[in-house]
């Protein structure tokens, strides 16, 4: 599968911040159960190579790939760590050429028309969109739509999306998937409550099969 269609496979991907490298297997076993086996782990914690390591082993049925991938040094991280996918907030031109030369698929994150030039210039076959609700929201991608969709770019919106708005984003054929937070709370993973986010993976996958049949 290529990143497009990895993403697609799930259609939400919870962005996750790991700060204990021993949540990352009980965690990703409560996603994958509840219906949501790609993940983006990010590298805004010193736990997220190993977390990824860790998951990759143990947890064989979830997809694993690295977000919030700032620096070239991360990427290559990512990569050795046995992330699938790497994806990052904003457009860098040196890591897009990074994950080129590593052949690491790679989603760069855009949120203007400039951005968006940048990136499919660079090759990207998909960008983040963020900060989504932020930036503009789904009426934003639309008009972004309006002049680019003839390039196949696809997109995956990020920031302020949660279940009360995800179904206005994937409505929109373009977009492959959503990332966000709101499936691994902070309180709930420091808690341990790995029952209460499986529930939040279950209630998010169920509303993907509904849109998407
Ligand atoms: C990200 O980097 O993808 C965002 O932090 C996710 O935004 P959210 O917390 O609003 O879901």
């Amino acid at each position: 599968m290529n990143i497009v269609e990895t993403l697609k496979s799930a259609g939400i991907i919870p962005v996750i911040v790991i700060e204990k490298e021993e949540q990352a297997v009980p965690l990703a076993k409560a996603l994958v159960k509840g219906g949501l086996p790609v993940l983006e782990v990010t590298f805004r914690t010193k736990a997220a190579a190993g977390a990824i390591a860790a998951i990759k082993r143990e947890v064989p049925e979830a997809i694993v790939g690295a977000g919030t991938i700032l620096t070239v040094e991360q990427l290559r991280a990512a990569k050795e760590s046995g992330a699938v996918f790497g994806v990052a907030p904003g457009f860098d031109p040196v890591i897009m050429a990074a994950a080129k030369a590593e052949q690491f698929p790679f989603c760069p994150g855009i949120a203007t028309a400039s951005e968006l030039s940048q990136a499919l210039t660079a090759g990207a076959p998909m960008v983040k969109f963020f900060p989504a609700e932020a930036a503009g929201g789904v009426k934003m991608i639309k008009n972004l739509l309006g002049a680019f969709r003839f390039t196949g770019v696809k997109f995956m919106p990020t920031g302020g999306v949660n279940l009360s708005n995800v179904g206005d984003y994937l409505a929109v054929p373009e977009i492959v998937a959503c990332g966000g937070t709101w499936i691994v709370p902070k309180d709930a993973l420091a808690a341990g409550d790995y029952a209460a986010i499986e529930k939040l993976a279950a209630d998010a996958s169920a509303l993907v099969k509904k849109i998407r049949g």
